[in-house]
């Protein structure tokens, strides 16, 4: 189809084509015309940044540069797509790129989580864009309808289920009793892990993804460091199993609550979600991100949270916006937000927990082991117990909600005791509703 109304083309200059890049190109070749007739204008990638131009590539190598610079400070192109990653050197070239006068869409969550509120602050001083759809929950819409759409809502509570990996290995433990290596192994040949798995199983790659979210909803950056932050490595099969059969799933979250009028509490850990949650039944590589706000009630998104086609998704969305405003004449419709989120530290909020020990199967362990929970104001709302071999047990316990200062004082004694081989695992609860 020829569109009359197109002259001069709009320009992409991609910088880098791993996963994501792979997937973004994909969709652009495959969706071409309807992505140009919902620009009204032909979009078209000029240039590819890589690094190792060694790599075999399926793709035409002229339009392969291992200069990155040469693309920010291109002339001719309009919109930077970075989808490199991590922080060196994508920050410099996103800087650099505005200041050369492109728009900038990306994917990368670390930059935004840590250099969003400068960057965008950057990029609206300049009367351009800077898009960010792809750093959060893969192909799932959350940056714009929390820009937008729901903006007018005080958010008193967010959980999201942000890591594709964590949740894919998560569901295969608990679905097929698999090992975490297997599990973790079987997600990295899908494309959906980190170059480094750490970020993913220990909880890094969840922090910046609701660092972002929550500093759109409330409009300051959270900074990534103020945020606790526990991974999954230490979920066995058993506490699976435990959970189960109270009703729960063990999934990695990130939680936002608002603490009054100008704080939040933002942490990311392993959490026993009530089966009647709706992240509860969220599975596999899917994200979701579930929501209260004050007048829109429960809400809650999902869809696929990594790979390269629904990340592409997200970036092609992104590159419809910017290409739409280029078109229209618009002044750019990046949002700014500034630094400086009052964070709460954990020991200030209060957790429902689940425990797991090992101990030695003898009379008074119970006793003395609920002598210090009494001492700590925790009150214990279930328990189970079994024998082990070699005169061990296991007992594991649900506590009521009790403060986390209070929680953590009384394990550090539990441990201490001599009827106690090993605090096994503790694991936040989400109260039943
Ligand atoms: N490694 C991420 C995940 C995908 O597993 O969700 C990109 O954010």
């Amino acid at each position: 189809m020829v569109l009359g109304f197109m002259n001069q083309k709009i320009r992409i200059g991609m910088l880098g084509f791993g996963t994501v890049g792979t997937g973004t190109y994909r969709m652009l070749l495959d969706n071409r015309e309807a992505i140009n007739r919902k620009i009204g204008r032909e979009i078209e990638i000029s240039k590819i940044g890589i690094r190792d131009a060694t790599k075999e590539r399926a793709l035409d190598q002229a339009h392969f540069t291992t200069d990155l610079n040469s693309i920010v400070t291109d002339p001719n192109i309009d919109i930077v797509v970075e989808l490199i990653g991590g922080i060196d050197p994508a920050a410099e070239l996103v800087e650099a790129a505005l200041m050369h006068g492109k728009h900038v869409v990306t994917a990368n969550k670390e930059l935004i989580a840590k250099h969003g509120s400068r960057l965008v602050h950057l990029a609206k001083s300049k009367g351009l864009d800077l898009h960010y759809e792809a750093a959060v929950g893969g192909g799932i819409p959350l940056v714009q309808p929390l820009k937008h759409q729901l903006a007018g809502n005080e958010v008193i509570r967010m959980m999201g289920i942000l890591n594709g990996t964590s949740n894919y290995i998560l569901t295969k433990m608990e679905e097929e009793e698999a090992d975490f290596a297997d599990a973790l192994a079987e997600a990295q040949a899908a494309g959906y892990a980190e170059a480094d798995p750490t970020n993913d199983i220990e909880g890094i790659d969840t922090s910046y993804k609701i660092s972002i979210l929550a500093s759109i909803a409330f409009g300051k950056q959270v900074p990534v460091e103020a945020i606790y932050r526990e991974g999954i490595s230490k979920i066995g099969i058993t506490d699976i199993e435990y959970a189960r059969s109270w009703g729960y799933k063990i999934k990695l979250v990130g939680v936002v609550d608002a603490v009054g009028n100008d704080a939040v509490s933002v942490r990311v850990h392993p959490s026993m979600i009530p089966n009647s949650h709706p992240l509860a039944s969220v599975n596999g590589v899917y994200n979701a991100l579930w929501l209260h706000g004050d007048f829109v009630g429960d809400v809650m998104f999902s869809g696929r949270g990594a790979g390269s086609d629904p990340t592409g998704s997200a970036v092609i969305g992104d590159l419809i916006d910017v290409g739409r405003n280029i078109v229209g004449g618009g002044s750019g419709s990046a949002i700014p937000y500034d630094m400086g989120m009052n964070v709460v530290p954990i020991d200030d909020i209060q957790s429902a927990f689940y425990l797991r020990l090992v101990v030695k199967d003898r009379p008074k362990t119970l006793g003395e082991i609920s002598m210090v929970f009494g001492a700590h104001e925790i009150s214990i709302a279930e328990m189970q117990m079994r024998t082990l071999p070699h005169d061990q047990g296991e007992i594991v316990f649900l506590t009521h909600r009790a403060s986390e200062k209070a929680f953590a004082d009384a394990i550090k004694q539990v441990r201490d005791l001599e009827s106690v081989a090993s605090v096994a695992s503790s694991i936040r609860v989400e109260d039943k509703q």
